[in-house]
């Protein structure tokens, strides 16, 4: 019998937190974001709550304006192998973009994470956003935004053939036989295309999820596609339950219409609940979240997308100004074009507009049973087949644990235990065999 559909959850470890204000809150560790204790507590706390992943994102470009987490944090997959050993079940997702890396390492590294912690490492596969990354990888410019996609195309196809080098029992260790691996299970790839020449094999064995775990957040016409044709999970961000609907549906159509089974995709929008004992308490909360936040720093925040646009030499009381918008044609093309629809709708000012996606009020601040409600409603209303939670607040992820896990396994719509050993089977994604053994058998 299948199991009935279940709510996946993941957490985002975000050291002292992604704003600017973050590490100013009274509970905040300040150096959170290098602190491996922290990162440690965390994700005991998350798989205490039987979270399908943990997530690290990550960027390659800092300015002296970026936030205080970016300034000064771990490189995902050192900080994932280092988890892999403090946790048992959880699955351990890095981001590692494309645009500045080469697939054979690549590869390597992932390989090397699933075996570390038995089968549960995942890859968000970004294409970079900011473009003075360049600057800090000996190259000229940032590759235009449909180059990236094509590129991230390519780099997939190479990791997964590279990782498809060793079939999953070609090491067949015969000490009495003298044989150590069988030849005719060892493969290259030589892969010669538009961006990489990679001749392979790779130099570590097919690991425990066969494939580790691929994940996309690619938001503009050329993400969503590759995101479809490719990706086990997406991130993605949203206004409102209309729009998480329509994009769920379009998505899993996509998904449909490369031939793909629409449940072995799951779209995971990010959430950054406000806990509280009782709703005052939650409103309470998000109070001092939005006061974390001053002017400067949500105009800081604003920036990012626009490639660093500065909107300070602008009346912040004025209306925003739209022209910016060309800024960030090459760089965050789907966050420019959900603040610019939302400054056309509701005119907005200038400071409006900053203050407004800096603390995003999002639809679960409430108390416990009021954001369970909400949470159920988008996964059952098919917005999402789960989220990706942000921690608003210092204490905010053990209070999700707490007080809403158990509400959420009470309804039956989450697990109260890890259902397999790796996180694919965690997750409800299929084994991908492996492509060798795969052809073999289709020709017997
Ligand atoms: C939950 C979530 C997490 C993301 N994490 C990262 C990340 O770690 N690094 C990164 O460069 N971009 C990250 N992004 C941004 C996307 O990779 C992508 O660049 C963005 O959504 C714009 O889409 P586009 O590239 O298709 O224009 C994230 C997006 C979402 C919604």
């Amino acid at each position: 019998m299948s199991q009935p559909r279940q709510l996946k959850l993941g957490f985002i470890l975000h050291g002292v937190g992604p704003g600017w204000g973050d590490w100013r809150h009274r509970d905040a560790q300040p150096s959170a974001s290098t602190d491996f204790q922290f990162y440690k507590r965390q994700a005991q706390v998350a798989e205490a709550g039987k979270f399908d992943f943990l997530f690290v994102a990550d960027s390659v470009y800092i300015t002296e304006k970026s936030s205080p987490h970016y300034l000064n944090r771990f490189e995902p997959l050192t900080i994932l192998s280092a988890l892999a050993g403090a946790t048992s079940n959880i699955g351990l997702v890095g981001t590692l973009t494309v645009s500045y890396s080469e697939p054979f390492n690549v590869a390597r590294q992932f390989s090397s994470l699933d075996h570390i912690s038995g089968g549960r490492a995942g890859w968000n596969v970004v294409t970079s956003w900011l473009e003075g990354s360049a600057a800090n990888y000996s190259r000229e410019k940032h590759y235009a935004h449909d180059v990236r996609y094509r590129l991230a195309g390519e780099y997939l196809d190479v990791v997964q053939g590279l990782w498809d080098s060793w079939e999953d029992d070609a090491l067949t260790f015969d000490k009495a036989g003298g044989e150590f691996f069988d030849p005719a299970k060892l493969h290259a790839l030589n892969h010669k295309g538009e961006f990489f020449s990679v001749k392979g094999p790779l130099n570590i064995s097919r690991s425990p999820q066969g494939q580790p775990v691929i994940f996309q957040a690619g938001a503009s016409e050329d993400g969503k596609a590759f995101a479809a044709k490719r990706a086990d999970a997406i991130f993605v961000s949203h206004e409102d339950l209309d729009a998480a609907q329509a994009y769920y549906k379009d998505i899993k159509a996509r998904a449909a219409a490369f031939g793909r089974d629409p449940d072995q995709l799951q779209v995971l929008p990010a959430a950054r609940p406000v806990v509280g004992k009782t709703a005052e308490e939650a409103e309470a909360l998000y109070k001092e979240l939005t006061e974390l936040v001053s002017l400067g720093n949500a105009l800081s925040m604003l920036a990012r997308p626009f490639n660093e646009y500065d909107f300070s030499q602008h009346d912040p009381d004025g209306p925003f100004p739209l022209e910016a918008a060309e800024f960030g044609a090459n760089s965050n093309q789907s966050a420019v074009n959900r603040i610019v629809a939302a400054v056309k709708e509701d005119s907005l000012t200038l400071r409006e507009t900053a203050l407004r996606f800096a603390t995003p009020r999002g639809h679960f601040v409430g108390a416990p049973e009021a954001v369970a409600d909400s949470l159920q409603a988008w996964f059952e209303g098919r917005a999402a087949d789960g989220f990706v939670l942000f921690e608003s607040l210092p204490g905010q992820l053990e209070a999700f644990v707490e007080l809403v896990v158990p509400i959420l396994q009470a309804r039956g719509v989450y697990r109260t235990d890890y259902e397999g050993t790796t996180f694919r089977e965690n997750l409800g994604l299929d084994f991908p065999v492996n492509r060798y053994a795969g052809a073999l058998a289709a020709a017997e």
